[in-house]
């Protein structure tokens, strides 16, 4: 495997998102043993980056995680992220990145991961009720005491990111990149560049859509927060077969999987991107893993960069109003 840096921060190529064992998608939670297997599998493949969240669950993604780390701990690059859930009695879906809340937050998830230090610790979304500063003064103090090792946001504005980095040094940005949301490729990572900050693109298959496993309302759930995306209900999913297909006619011509191109061609965006793919799935593990050996050719990925825009927004109405501030 691979490595690069975001930021200051050394990480493979590419992560694993642990979310989906535990929560969003359908079958979420079902087969824990299967989820830590793929976990261990991916350490033992030379993953390094491990994403989680306290609001994954919430909670039970954590502790998976944990459990799963016991005794490989160190192999680890372990990300999680704060912000989603209030401890002052707001509760879960309730933005609150006070300082308070931070000290609270994180206090829980090293202890629901069984350790002592988060290597990068993320505010999920940006709180418009507290200065950026004061959130990231916070983090500053965790840094300064070891709880941990590195700051990230997610789904941040450039002004915030900026007014952020001005007061203390952040590592990576994670937000929503794949060959369907090209949002980022507009002002947000030509910053990140200028001021020396990595990106770690979420949902890189797209929720699974790019790997042309889902054809079809019937491949998912109601409980599956698909179910209330844009991009895959009211016509939308079929409106965009045409995308899933491109990126399949591309993996027959170079020998690798859907899923794999929809990764390379991230990779192939700079070498500051570590994209983070879901999977509960030893077997997916294995194949997303390996995208990091398919190269892509200057005009496949021209091809690539050219399709056009999806149909349907990459949130629900209620996600996209927590996003770009
Ligand atoms: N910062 C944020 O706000 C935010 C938001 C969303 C996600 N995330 C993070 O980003 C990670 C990745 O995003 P994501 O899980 O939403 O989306 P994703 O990686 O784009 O897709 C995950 C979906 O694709 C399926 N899948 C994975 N590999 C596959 C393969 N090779 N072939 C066919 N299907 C495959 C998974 O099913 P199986 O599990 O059944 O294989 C799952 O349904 C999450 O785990 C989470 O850690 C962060």
């Amino acid at each position: 495997m691979q490595h690069i840096a975001l930021g200051t921060l050394d990480v493979s190529r590419i992560g694993l998102g642990a979310m989906g064992m535990s929560h969003g998608y359908t079958g979420a939670g079902s087969d824990d043993a299967e989820a830590i297997r793929t976990l261990h599998r991916a350490l033992d493949l030379g993953v390094t980056l491990i994403d989680t969240a306290e609001i994954y669950g919430p909670f039970t993604n954590e502790e998976l995680v944990g459990r799963a780390l016991k005794g490989r701990r160190d192999e680890a690059v372990l990300a999680s992220k704060f912000g989603l859930v209030s401890h002052a009695g707001g509760g879960e879906w309730n933005l609150d990145s006070s300082p308070a809340n931070v000290r609270a937050a994180v206090e829980g998830s090293l202890q629901r991961l069984g350790t002592d230090h988060i290597d990068l610790y993320y505010q999920h979304r940006v709180d418009p009720e507290t200065p950026i500063e004061e959130t990231v003064g916070a983090l500053g103090e965790l840094v300064a005491e070891g709880k941990i090792g590195h700051i990230g946001l997610s789904e941040a504005k450039v002004a915030t990111i900026r007014r952020a980095h001005a007061e203390h040094p952040v590592t990576a940005l994670q937000s929503e990149y794949s060959l369907w949301t090209r949002d980022p490729e507009a002002q947000v990572l030509p910053l990140l560049r200028e001021l020396g900050i990595g990106f770690v693109p979420y949902s890189p298959l797209g929720h699974g859509f790019l790997t042309g496993k889902v054809r079809s309302e019937a491949d998912f759930g109601a409980d599956d927060f698909r179910a209330t995306n844009p991009r895959f209900t009211g016509g939308n999913l079929e409106r965009n077969l045409h995308l899933a297909d491109e990126v399949q006619a591309i993996a027959a011509e170079v020998g690798a999987t859907p899923a794999q191109v929809a990764l390379a061609w991230l990779l192939a965006k700079g070498d500051d991107i570590a994209p983070i793919p879901g999977t509960k799935r030893v077997a997916r593990v294995e194949e997303n893993t390996a995208a990091a050996r398919v190269r892509l050719s200057e005009e496949q990925v021209a091809r690539l960069d050219a399709l056009p825009p999806a149909a349907g927004g990459h949130h629900n109405e209620e996600q996209m109003r927590m996003i770009g501030r």
